[in-house]
């Protein structure tokens, strides 16, 4: 079975029904359908002027540009705007010579309202909101700071057709705000959009400038009466944006069931969260207090979203992500580092499968497919550290005295001079000597020794493992040779000194908590170990870590763990 992000359903009957009627009247363009579906929005949000344009991106453009002559903005005035949008919303800035200045976003992943604040400069005329997934976020503070500031406010409701806030349809709030009818959004056309004004005299104008800025539309000449009817004047440079009657027959019948089908995609988020929301390492996109949420998207947090996109496409899931941080484009790289928590979300973020043709059966397949990746060894989510320069620092900095590793029970940290008297006493153990291939007895000179070649080494590291509730240090493992081009290591020196703190799974933990460290920060490859094969005790440990054996000789086994294996090794 195959699960796709976003399948659109269309009452297929009813459509045909409806886009008969305008072949049979032989009206297909702009006019009759479009006029009916225009009414039916206002009617069903409860907003004064709604204007049908061939897609949101369209509308969002025609919404800078009234706003832009209404206001007199200048070029090179700035525009509020987030950083996790479809770029449509931010383009349409651009279109107009205007600057897009990104603020950072909150939990809700929609602009955060005390970044908003600090973006505003003596340039800024407006503030463009994404409903992002079809949630409000912060949308009421940030009408109060448009209000409070004189900044005209864009609502880009692409995501939000159908969302309520205290009750209400969004939009009246703001000067504009912006529907998107695209092919797989809640009320799927093939493309369309709905641009809603607050004023009249701007809808007016609107209206004119999606017709290439002529002032009468064909179909109201047409209707109309007199010898003059085929004479009208071009006002104003305007564009090709207007919706057309097939688009809008589609969309009376999609509006119908708005409702209806939003409500079952609320019932699909709530099985997603009942059943997501216990499990560590996935963090739930929370819906704003008061906000019935059109639930365009189900989204989540997690740490490793490249490898849980790849472990469910493997099953045959399809999710996706909204969106990238749009500073990452080359388009709007001059913002980049403006917005560090879009920049983190961005990262983490998922949509999971959510379209009606969906029911619990699919929720729960998708919610299992995450629990198993959750559960396996790549639980330490740390962010990858992306390119070579910043490995090599990072790794530079594995033997300061903070550097710290954390685990569930257990920490690491990097070897001091001080724990080298500790240290020993383990080696020495009896049981753990022997455990060694060079199992004689150390010297406090020959550790010395090895202390200082240790410290000259940059590539091998001794860690020692702590209690995490108590600090108490109960033994130590290593990776060396770290090999940042060929991505290995080798994995050992790994035991439990302390007699007490064995056997309680913390040896598993500890070196679950450092391989699951190294191949995320340094994308390895693959970690090596020898061990002795008469160790049948750490082969076992190994084993259950995931190591498996490539080599076994009578005295020693050489065993391997590579990145496959770490990702789908599951407990
Ligand atoms: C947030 C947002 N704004 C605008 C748009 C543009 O919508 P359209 O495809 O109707 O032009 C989209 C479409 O994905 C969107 O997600």
């Amino acid at each position: 079975m195959e699960i796709q992000l976003f399948v659109p359903s269309y009452r297929i009957d009813e459509c045909l029904q409806e886009i008969r009627q305008c072949l049979e009247k032989g009206w297909t363009g702009l006019g009759y359908k479009t006029v009916e579906f225009e009414k039916a929005w206002t009617g069903y949000t409860g907003l004064p002027y709604a204007h049908f344009v061939n897609s949101a991106t369209a509308g969002l453009h025609i919404a800078v540009d009234v706003l832009k002559k209404r206001f007199k903005w200048q070029d090179g005035d700035e525009i509020i705007t987030t950083p996790i949008t479809f770029v449509s919303t931010n383009h349409v800035i651009l279109y107009e010579n205007l600057k897009p200045v990104f603020a950072d976003v909150d939990q809700y992943v929609c602009l955060d309202p005390e970044d908003v604040k600090r973006k505003i400069t003596r340039k800024t005329r407006a503030v463009i909101f994404v409903g992002l997934g079809g949630n409000t976020g912060q949308y009421e503070k940030i009408v109060d700071i448009c209000r409070q500031n004189k900044l005209a406010l864009i609502l880009d409701a692409a995501h939000m057709a159908g969302t309520r806030l205290h009750g209400r349809q969004v939009g009246a709030e703001a000067d504009v705000a912006v529907f998107s009818f695209h092919a797989v959004k809640n009320l799927p056309t093939a493309d369309g959009g709905m641009v809603c004004f607050a004023e009249g005299a701007d809808d007016a104008l609107a209206r004119k400038l999606t017709w290439l800025g002529i002032n009468k539309d064909t179909y109201s000449r047409t209707m109309g009466k007199g010898a003059y009817k085929w004479k009208y004047d071009v006002e104003e440079v305007g564009f090709k944006y207007h919706g057309n009657s097939v688009m809008a027959a589609i969309g009376l019948v999609q509006l119908k069931y708005l409702d209806h089908d939003n409500t079952y995609r609320r019932q699909l988020s709530d099985w997603y969260t009942q059943s997501l929301k216990d499990i560590e390492g996935v963090e739930i996109v929370p819906v704003y207090e008061g906000c019935e949420s059109a639930r365009h998207l189900y989204q989540i947090l997690i740490n490793n979203r490249d490898e849980l996109l790849l472990a469910l496409n493997e099953e045959g899931i399809y999710p996706g992500v909204h969106y990238l941080d749009n500073t990452e484009y080359s388009m709007y790289k001059y913002a980049r580092g403006t917005c560090p928590r879009a920049a983190e979300i961005s990262s983490k973020i998922i949509s999971l499968p959510l379209h009606l043709r969906m029911g619990k059966k699919e929720v729960d397949l998708i919610c299992r497919a995450i629990k198993k990746l959750m559960g396996t060894r790549w639980r330490l989510f740390l962010p990858a550290v992306k390119n070579l320069a910043e490995r090599v620092a990072a790794l530079a900095q594995c033997k300061d005295k903070s550097f710290r590793i954390e685990g569930k029970r257990v920490v690491l940290r990097a070897l001091q001079s001080d724990d080298l008297q500790m240290t020993m006493g383990w080696r020495n153990q009896d049981s753990i000597r022997k455990a060694f291939i060079d199992s004689s007895v150390i010297t406090r000179e020959k550790h010395q020794n090895w202390w200082k070649q240790y410290q000259q080494r940059p590539n091998d590291f001794v860690f020692i493992i702590e209690g995490r509730k108590d600090s108490r240090p109960i033994g130590q493992l290593s990776l060396y040779d770290l090999n940042l081009e060929k991505r290995t290591a080798e994995f050992g020196r790994f035991m439990i000194g302390e007699a007490d703190a064995g056997s309680k799974g913390y040896a598993q933990e500890a070196i679950d908590v450092l391989l699951s460290w190294a191949f995320n920060q340094f994308d390895l490859e693959y970690v090596y170990l020898r061990v002795r094969s008469d160790n049948a005790a750490a082969i076992r440990i190994y084993n259950k870590c995931g190591f498996t054996a490539v080599k076994t000789s009578d005295s020693i086994t050489d065993m391997r763990l590579t990145k496959q294996q770490m990702k789908y090794f599951t407990q």
